[in-house]
């Protein structure tokens, strides 16, 4: 099998060789006939319309970059483990995004993040050395403390206006990020991402490179502070929500709910037996001086047999018949003296749901709110300049996501974004799911936080995920709340090296190679690690098949069986009773290349693909 994440530029590649079967020759690219291929679709000019930054072409390589890293199951750090279907994963992000691009590339509907909006006082990530080798960006982002906390002042940098590459470096941050990101969301899916002024305009080219431009629905105006702040010539109170689908045309979001004041307006003063109503506009939404004959005639108030007809010149919305249908149902009001003109009754049955929701927020807390909730259930921590309110999150929720979607957030901070998840879903009995990763980023020792016993941002935010549950499962009719927490680390197995070429190197690493397994690896990581690596999903059904003290296991879901512990004639048998698609076996459980081959032929005859670790 396979020890690496996805390879991206080889999943590009054959999604090309899909669409233009005929310019591969031998398994390569032919430029020339691609180019004759797409005629005048070619940019053949040397300046183009497109953004630049300084370490662009950089960033792009780690895109491609794979990584033997997996997700460690930490069952100590979770609520009802086995359970669950939220994630939390603690560890970088980009790290993070690599490995779950197997087991979830498609399947997410939904992104929301909140990055560094770099301020210039905000630290984040980011390769200052722009000609770093990838083994020293991991050791560099693999860099702890005794505790195995990640050392804000080696690995993280503050990126200040006058670094010369401020802007460049923030995109090189966000680059690859995203475009994993995107990689993860179904065909329908949505993300959105808050913003402020400093990258606002970057942040959007940037968006629609990775995503198309066609692609923008909105820039959402979040106003977040009732008042403005003095410090400025205009005080800012709002931030930005950009908002991209993967697909404009497959993407449906949801209406807004309407509110208690938009439902009272419905009501039924003449016991209507279509039930409750309200008025509204029986006009043509057309200019007047351009009526159409068959729209254009009186209609008759039978209190008061006035003839009304549409003003301004205009039309009726409907024909003769379909007004006098109407007058005959008492489907038209005249005003609550009967004499008025004429206005349609609109039935809360007949109308939609919700309402479209509008760009501009001011209809959900604001950030002062965010603050509170996070004292609510941690105690004063003041550690985040912008958490963001659940309300405002939530919303997001209801409108890119339903019932039981999976909402990611790869810049989790306090967790706002899973509390979100777990309120929704007992408000609205769905079962949304989140998958949440955030760094162990080590808490400045002088902070609240700190002195409140936490020492890292992903403590907090999986304190903050355990308070909720705990809460809502005071609520009598709460199903069973939970979360699986993982962290990302290296590989369970060993890995074979290529950048080596010394003999005794060499030697070492075959010797090394004859149990694949690094010694001390936990099984049930292992078993985690060989899901991730076969693109199945974290939460996939483990069954542990038991038979004379041995054991192996079984995903029922998928049909795979994996061997760790042993590989003898009851659990040969047991597999043919089961018939699974894949057996997955560790090479040591084999003592001799012999009853390797011989069991690879034997599974190969009955339609059963051997992998091996
Ligand atoms: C602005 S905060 C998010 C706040 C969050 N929306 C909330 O309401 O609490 C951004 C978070 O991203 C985290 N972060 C930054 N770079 C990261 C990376 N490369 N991997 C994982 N987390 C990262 C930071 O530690 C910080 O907690």
């Amino acid at each position: 099998m396979d020890g690496n994440s996805l390879n991206i530029t080889a999943e590009r590649i054959l999604q090309l060789k899909e669409i233009f079967p005929e310019v591969f020759t031998e398994d390569k690219i032919d430029f020339k006939r691609l180019r004759e291929v797409l005629g005048d679709q070619v940019n053949t000019q040397k300046e183009i319309y497109e953004l630049c930054w300084a370490g662009k072409s950089e960033s792009r390589g780690d895109i491609q970059k794979q990584t033997t890293a997996t997700l460690i199951p930490e069952r100590e750090n979770s609520v009802e483990f086995d359970k669950a279907e939220n994630i939390f994963i603690e560890g970088e992000n980009l790290e993070a995004l690599r490995i779950l691009q197997k087991s979830y590339f498609g399947k997410v509907k939904m992104i929301y993040i909140d990055p560094p909006y770099n301020t210039g006082n905000d630290s984040f990530i980011y390769p200052d050395n722009f000609n770093e080798s990838q083994n020293d960006y991991k050791k560099r982002t693999g860099l702890a403390n005794e505790n195995g906390f990640l050392e804000k002042e080696n690995l993280w940098q503050k990126n200040t206006r006058e670094s010369g590459r401020f802007h460049s470096v923030w995109l090189s941050m966000m680059y690859p990020r995203l475009f994993l990101a995107r990689n993860l969301l179904s065909e329908n899916g949505v993300i959105f991402i808050s913003i402020d002024d400093n990258e606002q305009e970057n942040l959007k080219l940037l968006l629609n490179e990775v995503f198309g431009e066609e692609n923008f629905i909105v820039q959402i105006i979040w106003k977040k502070r009732s008042t403005p702040p003095n410090d400025k010539i205009i005080g800012t109170n709002h931030d930005y929500i950009l908002a991209y689908a993967k697909n404009i045309s497959s993407c449906r979001l949801n209406l807004k709910q309407r509110t208690e004041e938009q439902l009272n307006r419905y009501q039924n003063p003449d016991n209507h037996p279509k039930g409750n109503w309200t008025s509204g506009d029986i006009m043509a939404n057309v200019k007047g001086g351009r009526y159409t004959a068959s729209l254009h005639f009186p209609i008759r108030n039978p209190n008061t047999g006035e003839d009304h007809y549409p003003s301004n010149n205009g039309n009726w919305r409907f024909n003769k018949d379909k007004i006098q249908q109407l007058l005959d149902n008492n489907e038209i009001y005249f005003g609550d003296n009967g004499k008025g003109r004429p206005k349609l009754k609109r039935f809360f049955d007949d109308v939609k749901v919700g309402v479209t929701y509008p760009s501009i927020w001011d209809f959900v807390p604001l950030n002062s709110e965010a603050t509170a909730e996070i004292e609510e259930h941690l105690g004063n921590m003041n550690i985040f300049d912008t958490p963001k309110p659940s309300g405002l999150i939530k919303e997001l929720i209801k409108l890119g996501s339903s019932e039981d979607d999976i909402v990611l957030d790869f810049f989790g901070g306090s967790c706002t974004t899973a509390q979100s998840i777990l309120e929704l879903n007992t408000e609205e009995n769905s079962n949304r799911k989140f998958i949440v990763v955030q760094l162990a980023e080590s808490i400045n020792e002088s902070s609240e936080a700190y002195k409140n016993g936490y020492n890292n941002i992903a403590e907090i935010g999986r304190r903050r995920i355990g308070k909720v549950i705990e809460k809502l499962n005071l609520q009598p009719s709460s199903k069973i709340l939970g979360f699986k927490s993982y962290k990302v680390d290296q590989s369970n197995f060993n890995i074979w090296r290529s950048d080596i070429n010394g003999k005794d190197e060499i030697l070492d690493q075959l010797k090394l190679f004859l149990k694949s397994e690094k010694s001390g690896s936990k099984e049930e990581n292992m078993v985690v690690e060989l899901l991730l690596k076969a693109g199945k999903s974290l939460t996939t059904k483990i069954e542990t098949v038991e038979i004379d003290n041995f054991k192996f296991y079984y995903l029922v879901a998928h049909n795979i069986c994996i061997c760790m512990h042993e590989f003898n004639s009851a659990i040969r048998g047991r597999i043919y009773d089961i018939q699974p698609s894949q057996v997955i076996i560790l090479n040591s459980l084999f003592e001799s290349d012999e009853e390797l081959s011989n069991t690879k032929l034997e599974f190969e005859e009955v339609g059963i693909k051997l992998s091996l670790i």
